[in-house]
């Protein structure tokens, strides 16, 4: 996927350069042709030789270089896509001032290719509200944020700022140039992940779902251009930057996300493994035991789905989740009905490689017509293609 691509890297002043130059070699051994481009401050952290060595292209700095002018525009028409890669703080901050006191930020300027910035700093300065706001505009002017790690950094702290790896970044940059936007103008809602339905302060229901399969869903639609809402319950998984994330905790919390514009959008996917059922009453301190039995009473949720199914509007295609332990078939097919769902996706815990918390899955789809697509054992990537794929061939008979 990257064989040939024009990839134009912008290194700033920050400790995590060091891993740009794994990355460098990364991208030459996928085939791609790499330019690089440093800030004065990087080169505090790695010589240009090393980047011009591993890229085999003299690495630019200067507006001028010697006597002659350093053809920004021309730069940033040469490439398929502008990385910047690390981002520190003070280049985010004046790529989203349009100031333009460097190379680098000149050709960013003045780039026509679409450009991706992987930030690198400490976590203070990471959630600064200047450093947030900054990262706003720049995703407003249409440039795409790579996600931040957490983990240990320069200050020593342990804690969120920590530039993307290098394999990461090649998983994106792939993922990036994947993109087919067949689903352009197409808004999407997900849900996914379980949901906490609290006892009192210190203790909940939930179950084992981890959300994989939801944003596995969430991530396909976005790189096929769709437009995405992903309501994501408590969950550890990260998602794709461009993808609007709500994160949610009860299933009461994930029905008001959802209830909320659910008219505006064209394809409704519930991955979510909501709580059926929620402790009728929260207690607000922690309840004390003291005798040998102890009951609770639960009262049902609200389930979005059914609800979805009811003000379901004329183009809105809604996908539903069935997993069943017996009757698997004919038990998905009562659930697409009552639900008012165009097509269930049934996994069945007695198949090997589906469940919860795998990378796998297996499913069968049935649609609303009675047709029916059963599928092998895949990835959970390749499964969220299927269904994907799936969807918009129902839309289009
Ligand atoms: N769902 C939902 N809101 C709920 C419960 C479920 O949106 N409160 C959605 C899930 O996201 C999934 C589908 O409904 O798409 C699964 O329904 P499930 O909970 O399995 O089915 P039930 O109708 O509760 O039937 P049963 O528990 O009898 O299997």
């Amino acid at each position: 996927m990257l064989k040939g691509k024009k990839i134009l890297l912008g290194i700033t002043g920050s400790i995590a350069a060091y891993k740009s130059v794994f990355f460098v070699r990364l991208l030459l051994k996928a085939g791609a042709e790499v330019k690089v481009i440093m800030t004065e401050g990087a080169k505090d952290f790695v010589s240009p030789l090393t980047f011009a060595t591993l890229s085999k292209n003299k690495v630019l700095s200067d507006l001028f270089d010697e006597d002659t002018w350093a053809n920004h525009v021309m730069m940033g028409r040469w490439a398929d896509v502008m990385l910047v890669a690390p981002a520190s703080c003070n280049t985010i901050a004046k790529m989203a001032n349009g100031i333009c006191d460097n190379l680098l930020l000149a050709v960013y300027l003045s780039s026509q290719a679409p450009v991706l910035i992987a930030p690198a700093m400490d976590e203070d300065m990471w959630h600064h509200p200047a450093t947030q706001k900054n990262i706003d505009t720049l995703q407003q002017n249409g440039n795409a944020f790579l996600p931040v790690n957490k983990g240990e950094l320069a200050s020593g702290l342990t804690g969120e700022g920590r530039m993307a790896e290098p394999e990461e970044m090649i998983k994106y940059l792939t993922g990036f140039f994947e993109k087919k936007n067949d689903l352009k103008g197409i808004k999407a809602l997900v849900t996914a992940g379980p949901t906490y339905e609290a006892i009192d302060p210190v203790r909940f229901i939930s179950n084992h779902s981890s959300g994989k399969m939801g944003v596995a869903i969430a991530e396909e639609l976005y790189n096929r251009g769709a437009d995405v809402q992903l309501v994501l319950g408590p969950s550890t998984i990260k998602t794709d930057n461009g993808i609007q994330l709500k994160k949610v905790v009860s299933a009461d919390e994930m029905y008001k996300a959802c209830i909320k514009g659910l008219s505006t959008y064209n394809i409704i996917i519930m991955a979510a493994a909501v709580a059926d059922y929620s402790p009728k009453i929260k207690s607000s301190q922690k309840i004390k035991k003291k005798s040998e039995e102890f009951s609770l009473e639960l009262k049902k949720t609200k389930d979005i789905l059914f609800e979805a199914g009811k003000r379901k509007s004329s183009g809105q295609t809604l996908v539903g989740f069935a997993l069943e332990t017996n009757n698997e078939k004919e038990n998905a097919i009562k659930k697409l009905r009552r639900k008012n769902a165009d097509l269930i996706i049934l996994n069945s815990t007695n198949d090997e490689g589906a469940g919860f918390g795998l990378d796998t899955n297996r499913i069968t789809i049935f649609d609303k017509n009675g047709k029916e697509y059963k599928f092998p054992t895949k990835t959970k990537k390749e499964v969220a293609e299927d269904i994907v794929n799936t969807i918009i061939q129902y839309r289009n008979e």
